[in-house]
């Protein structure tokens, strides 16, 4: 094991830990090689995702006013597709919130102020709503990283689910993978053990699967899942009006997207890359793209996702085995240095290598851009302060008559 352990180390150019493999007592280092062993250490000869890029395209979207106009229709039909069990939620928990530096699961953030009002609990009260309009409970499946599985498990116990039916919920680890500093080198979380991250959201459906929530999936016979960042205390979930409105499109997802508020936002954009569905980020957009407008004066790449999806379940299945690019992506993550002391850093200092639900988009034939009011649906806990803060979420739930 430790030859085997030494010989990986060589191959993939991490030789500044064999010394210290070496130095390790017997059990430390047993433990420590197995982890070797077991790593996916693709990620360090991975190329960061995004290099080349095909022919972007505006795609249309289904606006505030269609919707309006169409509202009662689609939700009939969702709420339909939803008491027939046919619509699952899959809550993407697993995030380890390093922005907002709070270091316990993100979604226990408590954002009440007179009183208790955590992130968890906002999210499970719209979803209550869509059970009470349903008549039934939907499914929710939430994936966590390995480390904040128990404490989000135990969150949801001590707070009775927030009066959510615990027979419909599900929780799953995404799996981990290695980190590396600025030159590309391992990082040790502890002597026995290399510093690993949570893979990123885009792993989800894999995850389920390797968990075994495929066969939950086809015993209740989940047909579609929507999927959703459990760090915006707005987020609508299942959602009858846009699970209606994707069901009679025909496409095979849906995506909830914003107006952007200013050319310069930096959101990723819903569009089309060589005639598919995908996600151009505010980094790729040239200024040609960013100003470009429509003859009725909107941009013509207008629409920001805000991690709200709905999949259709055979499609997904069919995308299992296409690997998900890997992006890089610099964050806060403690280490030990060459003295063994544990270091939680102040800024950025490691390469965490994720793939992106997103991602997912570009596997599907079609996807339907759903607009919707970023002042009722999008209010993003990321950063301590400033844009996307505690406090711009409180705000917004303010105005959308939630007591705090
Ligand atoms: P973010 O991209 O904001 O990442 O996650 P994060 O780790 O939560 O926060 P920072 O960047 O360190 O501050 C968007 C959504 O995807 C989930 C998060 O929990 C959040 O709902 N996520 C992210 C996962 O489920 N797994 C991951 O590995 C990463």
């Amino acid at each position: 094991m430790l030859q085997k352990a030494i010989a990986r180390l060589s191959a993939c150019n991490q030789t500044h830990l064999i010394d210290h493999l070496n130095a390790l007592a017997p059990e430390a280092q047993a433990a420590l090689a197995e982890q070797i062993a077991e790593l996916d250490f693709s990620v360090l000869e991975a190329e960061n995702a995004g290099g080349t890029r095909g022919c972007f395209a505006p795609l249309y979207a289904t606006t505030l006013a269609e919707i309006a106009q169409n509202r009662e229709r689609f939700t009939a039909a969702g709420l339909e597709a939803i008491r027939a069990g046919k619509v699952g939620a899959v809550m993407l928990a697993g995030g380890q919130g390093t922005r907002l530096g709070f270091d316990k699961p993100k979604g226990t953030f408590n954002v009440g102020l007179t009183h208790e009002l955590y992130i968890f609990e906002c999210l499970i009260r719209n979803l209550l709503d869509v059970a009470q309009a349903a008549g039934v409970p939907v499914p929710l499946f939430i994936m966590t990283s390995i480390d904040n599985y128990g404490d989000t498990r135990a969150f949801f116990e001590a707070h009775d689910y927030f009066g959510y039916d615990r027979n419909f919920v599900w929780f799953y680890q995404q799996e981990q993978l290695p980190a590396t500093d600025t030159e590309g080198r391992l990082l040790l979380a502890a002597p026995d053990r290399i510093a690993t991250a949570p893979n990123g959201n885009g792993g989800w459906y894999a995850s389920m699967e390797k968990a075994g929530m495929r066969s939950v999936l086809r015993e209740k016979g989940i047909e579609w899942l929507n999927v959703f960042a459990m760090d915006n205390v707005l987020q609508r979930i299942a959602d009858p009006c846009f699970v209606g409105a994707v069901i009679e499109s025909g496409m095979t997802s849906g995506a909830k997207v914003v107006a952007k508020a200013a050319p310069e936002e930096k959101v990723g954009v819903l569009c089309l890359e060589d005639g598919r569905p995908s996600i151009v980020e505010y980094y790729e957009m040239t200024e040609e793209m960013r100003t470009r407008r429509e003859p009725d004066g909107k941009l013509s790449y207008n629409y920001g996702v805000i991690l709200n999806y709905l999949f259709r379940v055979d499609k997904l299945d069919e995308t299992l085995q296409v690997p998900l690019p890997l992006h890089r992506a610099f964050k806060k993550l403690n280490y030990m240095d060459k003295t063994g002391a544990v270091i939680s850093p102040e800024k950025p200092n490691a390469y965490k290598y994720e793939t992106l639900a997103l991602d997912m988009v570009k596997l599907q034939s079609d996807c339907l851009a759903y607009e919707v009011d970023r002042f009722r649906e999008f209010a993003p806990i990321k950063n301590k302060s400033g844009v996307d803060s505690v406090d711009t979420a409180r705000e917004l739930l303010r105005r959308n008559g939630v007591l705090l």
